[in-house]
């Protein structure tokens, strides 16, 4: 394994850092807030008394969109923020590492076994995470949990016409000028439309429904047919 340098601050996402390895090259990462415990398998690094956990494009799309030069991740240290589509918390596990102590992240997911994972790998180690099995199409199953209102609202359920489901979560739970920030799996969202077709229905349904777009980028070469999208709730 090559070792570390050092580390320095990422340009523009706060509580985001580059890893520095010996051969020159860099990879994101997250300061640990869970000292020895991994979650998909990603590398640990000790450097300067703090435990940075290596986070992999390849695996998350928040992380493939950072490194595609996303313009805005409105997510920052004390950020409370409903997570719906937890699956294991690969990139739920970062997020919690962002927003720290201070922030909150509520995580739902709607698959028994796979919730039971997330408990097992993330909540369960992580006072800022609270998870919730519950389907994300009906909010207000969970409203007597989520008992505050949200800064962001970050979506990655390949559920057909997710800006919907995300719309409808917005107005339960998102204060106003919150973010949204939404992962459209072209594919599993509509097999017979071509990426781009399905793209703009999902980014249009988001317009109709009161948010502002501030950016989009594609996943390639991380993630085929994927693109993120940031939004603002007016
Ligand atoms: C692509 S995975 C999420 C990956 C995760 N965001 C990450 O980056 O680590 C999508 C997850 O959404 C869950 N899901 C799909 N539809 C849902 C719904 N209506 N309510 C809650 N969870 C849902 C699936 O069970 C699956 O675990």
């Amino acid at each position: 394994m090559v070792a570390t340098v050092g580390y320095r601050a990422h340009e523009s996402v706060e509580q985001v850092y580059w890893v520095e390895f010996e051969d020159g090259s860099s990879k994101l990462a997250t300061v640990n807030l869970a000292p020895g415990v991994r979650v998909y398998g990603e590398q640990l690094v000790k450097i300067g008394g703090r435990e940075f956990r290596v986070w992999n494009p390849y695996r998350s799309k928040l992380a493939g969109a950072i490194l595609k030069g996303i313009k805005l991740v409105p997510i920052r240290a004390g950020t409370k923020v409903l997570y719906l589509g937890t699956a294991a918390g690969t990139t739920p596990s970062h997020v919690s590492d962002i927003i720290g102590e201070e922030g909150i992240l509520y995580g739902v997911e709607f698959a028994p076994r796979v919730m039971r994972e997330f408990i097992e790998r993330v909540a369960a180690y992580r006072r800022n995470v609270i998870p919730i099995l519950a389907d994300a199409r009906f909010p207000h199953r969970y409203a007597s949990i989520v008992t505050e209102m949200v800064d962001v609202i970050y979506a990655d359920i390949a559920q057909p016409f997710q800006s919907k489901i995300v719309a409808d979560n917005a107005e339960y739970f998102l204060k106003p000028g919150g973010y949204v920030i939404q992962a459209i799996k072209a594919m599993s969202i509509d097999v017979t439309k071509e990426p781009s077709e399905t793209y703009k229905r999902e980014i249009n349904h988001l317009e109709e429904r009161g948010f502002e777009i501030v950016d989009v980028v594609h996943l390639e070469p991380y993630d085929i047919a994927h693109a993120f999208v940031v939004a603002r709730y007016r």
